[in-house]
């Protein structure tokens, strides 16, 4: 059954930057971050929410020349369209109400840097136009200005519309849609990225473990074919999200179908768990093929006895001595 794969050690994953992937769709986008970074040129992000584009961003950042001037990110999405114009470009003193004192904005603070804008998609129109002419000429004035500044900023935007539809739409600058995707990173979807379902947990499950106070070393078998069968709309921070709520709120080195968000247990995989708490006897996921079955025999003695050394000594016909090395090595203390 899929949910006794493990990881073996050639699996390690591939990182860049806080990502990590065993997929060899993602190991090529790595590549192409890796490339595009050494040039200036204008990057768009395709991908859903939660795919990690925001971590691309700053990966190419991090990987270019520019690395030590700052990497500044705004969503476009989350404010009007005055205060964007404000955050980006900054205002002079009197500009409008509130406005008491000069302020730089974003493009001012990342000279030199890379400025990412996340949900380009939902830039205005007006800061459309006035976005167009950093690009074209690297100049822009702050609100209520009047004196054109110079900058040296890379931008690289990130989006999960296509843009040509919204160019079609009137809502979105065709000259704008050509200056920002001229080099185009498609980050798929976590369902689409082989073997990430398995890596990516692991990978959320050590960074929790390390923040304690809970430790999980095994993923119940339900609970995995429950994770397999979802499709993720949420992507990687979907998946994280659920790591985390089950690190916080379950108990016990296995992590169980019922930690998990109500969206994952559908009732197929309510009779999942039925079937497998019949027939296992604990750990449906090992990190290892080696002593497998000690290490189930180990969850099971943990299981049973409580976490008592003493009697999991006894219960397992071993002593203290040894059973201190086996959950050590098994990293279950
Ligand atoms: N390959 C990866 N390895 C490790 N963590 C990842 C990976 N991809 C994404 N994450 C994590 O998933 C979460 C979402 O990533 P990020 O914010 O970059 O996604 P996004 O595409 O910008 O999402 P949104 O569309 O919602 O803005 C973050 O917590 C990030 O650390
Ligand atoms: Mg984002």
């Amino acid at each position: 059954m899929s949910a006794d794969r493990v990881i073996h050690p050639e699996t390690f994953p591939a990182s860049l930057c806080g990502m990590i992937t065993v997929a060899p769709e993602m190991q090529a986008l790595f590549e192409l971050v890796r490339r595009a970074a050494r040039s200036d040129a204008t990057v768009l992000v395709r991908g859903e929410s939660g795919t990690g584009k925001e971590l691309v961003a700053a990966a190419i950042h991090e990987q270019s020349p520019r690395a030590s001037h700052p990497f500044r990110a705004v969503n476009c999405a989350t404010f009007t369209p005055e205060l964007l114009a404000s955050e980006l470009f900054g205002h002079v003193r009197g500009a409008f109400t509130g406005a008491f004192a000069d302020r730089r904005g974003l493009l001012a603070t990342a000279d030199g840097g890379t400025l990412f804008l996340d949900e380009v998609a939902e830039l205005p129109l007006e800061l459309q136009a006035r976005l167009l002419r950093v690009l074209q000429v690297r100049r822009f004035t702050p609100v209520g200005g009047t004196e054109e500044l110079e900058v040296d900023v890379r931008i690289v935007s990130a989006t999960n519309a296509a843009l040509r539809k919204l160019v079609a739409q009137g809502r979105f600058r065709e000259d704008l849609m050509y200056r920002i995707r001229v080099v185009v990173l498609y980050l798929p979807r976590l369902v689409e990225r082989t073997g990430d379902l398995e890596a990516l947990t692991w990978h959320f499950i050590d960074e929790f473990n390390q923040r304690g106070p809970r430790r999980i070393h095994a993923i119940d078998q339900a609970a995995w074919a429950a994770m397999r069968a979802y499709p993720w709309p949420g992507n990687v921070r979907e998946l994280r999200n659920n790591i985390e709520a089950a690190s916080v709120l379950g108990e016990g080195p296995v992590l169980r179908l019922e930690e998990l968000a109500p969206e994952l247990r559908s009732p197929g995989t309510e009779e999942l768990a039925e079937l497998s708490s019949a027939g296992s006897s604990g750990g449906g996921l090992p990190r290892t093929t080696l002593e497998e079955e000690r290490y189930r025999e180990l969850l099971e003695a943990f299981h049973r006895e409580g976490g008592h050394r003493g009697r999991m000594a006894e219960r397992l016909g071993i002593s203290r001595a040894t059973l201190y090395r086996r959950l050590k090595r098994h990293g279950l203390i």
